[in-house]
């Protein structure tokens, strides 16, 4: 495979512009009000992967929204890529923070982007790592060049928990066949720093209610003679971590995977710099589990934490009232082995009979998913590899991930096959968070991985 360099060089400024495009496409498969726009994008995402050399690309639909899948298939001898990726994205909010409006990018230089960073709202979090897959497909197509076999499968709900790829997946196993699977939704170390994810956690997403009084008290009157909601619901949730910040839900640890001493000290030479990542976020020290490192305890450690919490009132002003309810949303990342849905068994079970006398307690659990470890001498691997010192002229790091994509050890159950976690995206590029940006120099490189994997990939096969 040639380099994929010049090509890009010359087609860079459309590239971009095309990314711009799809970004300006508000697609918030959380909110339904956008739901026109998830569709306009499904639509979008299709036209496109037909361009760049899809002999067949269908909107399938679900119960939920459309996944788009397209194919081309040049020779059953050959081995097959299945390119996995997202084309809706999370809520902007808040928006008063973002620096300019999410759904209108902006491409604007940072320190570490002395390129230009396109900023919106989908950006690296996946339109933008998506999009390199569907570039450099263009490339190997228009260049003659494709060595295998690719299938495109591109949802629209994983930001909410990929339910209706469950249900696709399950119904498709034989169209979905593939030797590999080739993911780009994940970040890498650095940009000289290159790195394979190697390992996400799981997920048990729920939420709780206490409910005390039949309505909203005087706190003059009732107060200190009832239940506060809130003040029972916060001193529950802080109960689940004891003084070490161990998680205090018995059985949680139970099945967690401890690594072996040699694992941990190959994971600690990877670059970490502990004042950069303070500084980075705006914290005077790191908190966490005891007996951990950082990169430990947002990697292979399983953690609980609060996402939102509510209850009472919060307008202007001051009103004395004891809220007759109080409600939190609470997540917890898990590591291979654990079982997310015995997990949130667990978790319920607890904080039902940790609730005291005057309040109830309903817990009602979300989406959730198992933890995904990949080993780094599979064929995928080592071709994932050799593309990085093809582009990057260095052997990329392994380094297992603290984020989630549910539907990964999903794919490696119904379709047997390993998920390769090629991301190109920076920690700071603000993922979720108001003024998400994926740098141009990112993009650019990533199409030019991409191919070199393709060819690797193949070669090794044979
Ligand atoms: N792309 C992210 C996950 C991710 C980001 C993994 C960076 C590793 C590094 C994905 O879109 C995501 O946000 N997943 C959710 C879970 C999902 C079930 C909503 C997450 O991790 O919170
Ligand atoms: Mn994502
Ligand atoms: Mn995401």
């Amino acid at each position: 495979m040639k380099s994929a360099k010049p090509y890009i060089e010359k087609n860079k400024e459309r590239f971009v512009d095309e990314l711009v495009e799809l970004l300006k496409i508000p697609s918030i498969s959380a909110d339904s009000t956008y739901k026109k726009d998830v569709l306009k994008t499904a639509e979008a995402v299709k036209k496109q992967l037909k361009k760049a050399g899809c002999d067949t690309v269908e909107i399938c639909e679900t119960p939920g929204y459309p996944i788009v899948y397209g194919e081309k298939l040049i020779d059953k001898k050959l081995p097959t890529i299945l390119v996995y990726g997202h084309y809706d994205v999370q809520p902007p909010d808040p928006l008063d923070l973002w620096e300019s409006p999410p759904f209108e990018p902006v491409i604007k230089k940072t320190k570490l982007h002395p390129e230009g960073a396109i900023f919106a709202r989908g950006s690296c979090d996946d339109k933008g790592q998506m999009y390199m897959h569907v570039k450099a497909l263009e490339y190997m197509t228009e260049t003659d060049q494709l060595p295998c076999n690719v299938k495109f499968m591109i949802e629209g709900e994983e930001e909410v928990g990929s339910s209706s790829l469950e249900w696709f997946v399950s119904k498709n196993r034989e169209k979905l066949a593939n030797d590999v699977i080739l993911i780009s939704d994940t970040g890498m170390i650095a940009k000289d720093v290159p790195s394979i994810t190697t390992g996400l956690r799981g997920l048990s997403y729920v939420e709780v209610e206490v409910t005390g009084p039949n309505r909203d008290l005087h706190s003059g009157l009732y107060g200190g003679a009832v239940a506060n909601p809130i003040n029972i619901l916060t001193k529950m949730i802080a109960s689940l971590h004891d003084e070490n910040n161990h998680i205090t839900i018995p059985g949680f640890y139970d099945d967690v995977e401890n690594l072996s001493n040699e694992e941990r000290m190959k994971m600690a030479e990877a670059p970490f710099n502990l004042e950069n990542y303070e500084e980075s976020i705006g914290i005077n020290s790191v908190y966490g589990e005891k007996g951990y490192s950082t990169n430990e305890r947002n990697s292979i450690r399983p953690t609980l934490d609060v996402n939102g919490i509510w209850g009472g009132y919060i307008g202007e002003g001051a009103k004395t009232v004891i809220a007759s309810k109080a409600s939190a949303k609470i997540s917890m990342r898990l590591v291979p082995n654990q079982d997310w849905k015995k997990i949130t068994e667990l978790f319920k079970n607890h904080f039902e009979s940790i609730a005291p006398k005057g309040v109830r307690v309903k817990v009602k659990p979300h989406h959730g998913g198992q933890a995904y470890v990949t080993p780094i001498d599979s064929l995928g691997y080592k071709a994932a590899e050799k593309a990085y010192e093809a582009t990057f002229g260095k052997t990329p790091i392994p380094q297992r991930s603290g984020g989630s994509i549910p539907i990964v050890s999903l794919f490696e159950k119904e379709l047997k096959s390993k998920t390769i976690l090629m991301g190109f995206g920076l920690d700071s590029d603000a993922i979720h968070s108001p003024n998400e940006h994926f740098g141009v120099w990112n993009y650019l490189k990533g199409i030019e991985t991409i191919p070199q994997f393709y060819h690797f990939f193949t070669e090794m096969s044979k």
